[in-house]
């Protein structure tokens, strides 16, 4: 695992931005695994300026994200298809065609679950999949104390993340109470993992994650276990290694 502090929240996203370019530039047709949440939104706008100097080309990338939410359509504003349109996709050249978010407004999640892991398999894997990590240790959408064995499949969020997520609604009631995510297994099947983590309130779960014991009690932890992991944290995140 190879960790690089940064000094802040913009000094994190610019490195992270830096290894994903890195990965399209030498790598054009690569597919990247997409994440979400606050942490990557100053790596999205850090791609988009570099695409609109010229410096980075999308135009054969393929992407996939890790979550979505169940019951949420990509019109409705907290929908992570909706903040990948607004925030990436909409700003850069990758074809929309070549975009892929799990479906949830699908009739049949586990056939809509199948079909997205079918997906991954058929672009021959993910090249580099972009990470953040939620309070509870979690990554994608799988909480503590879920096998490490599932592949995309339908989660129940726990109380804590629906609070933390709950910022983003107009009340805790309209937040989802469960998500299609990318499982543990399909995250580390992912070639190369960029984890990204900012400020004081991630400390002790990157701690935990990176030095602890690896435990479906802090999913992040099976990170310990891939063969290729760069994390990027700032000063805040790193306070407590
Ligand atoms: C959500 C997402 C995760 C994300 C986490 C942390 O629960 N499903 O993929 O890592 O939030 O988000 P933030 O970066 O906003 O702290």
């Amino acid at each position: 695992m190879k960790l690089i502090e940064a000094k802040d929240y913009q000094g994190m996203s610019r490195k992270a931005a830096n290894i994903i370019s890195a990965q399209v530039i030498l790598f054009p047709r690569s597919v990247l695994g997409l994440a979400t949440g606050s942490t990557p939104l100053g790596i999205y706008r850090q791609l988009v300026d570099w695409y609109e100097k010229g410096d980075v080309d999308f135009g054969e990338i393929h992407s996939v994200n890790l979550d979505e939410y169940c019951g949420l359509s990509p019109e409705n504003p907290q929908s992570y298809r909706y903040y990948m349109n607004q925030n990436f996709f909409g700003h850069v050249n990758i074809k929309p065609e070549n975009t892929a978010v799990p479906n949830g407004m699908a009739e049949d999640f586990e056939t809509e679950c199948k079909k997205y892991d079918r997906h991954i398999a058929e672009l021959g894997g993910i090249d580099l999949q972009l990470l953040g990590v939620g309070e509870t240790g979690h990554i994608g959408f799988n909480e503590p104390d879920q096998s490490f064995d599932k592949m995309t499949h339908r989660a129940a969020l726990r109380e804590e993340t629906i609070q933390a997520n709950s910022r983003f609604f107009q009340s805790m009631e309209e937040v989802p109470r469960y998500a299609l995510t990318m499982g543990i297994k399909a995250i580390m099947q992912a070639k190369k993992i960029l984890l990204v983590v900012s400020g004081a309130n991630k400390a002790d779960i990157l701690e935990k994650a990176l030095f602890g014991p690896v435990t479906p009690g802090i999913p992040a932890s099976i990170l310990q276990l891939h063969p290729d992991v760069t994390v990027v944290a700032d000063q805040d995140a790193m306070s407590a290694v």
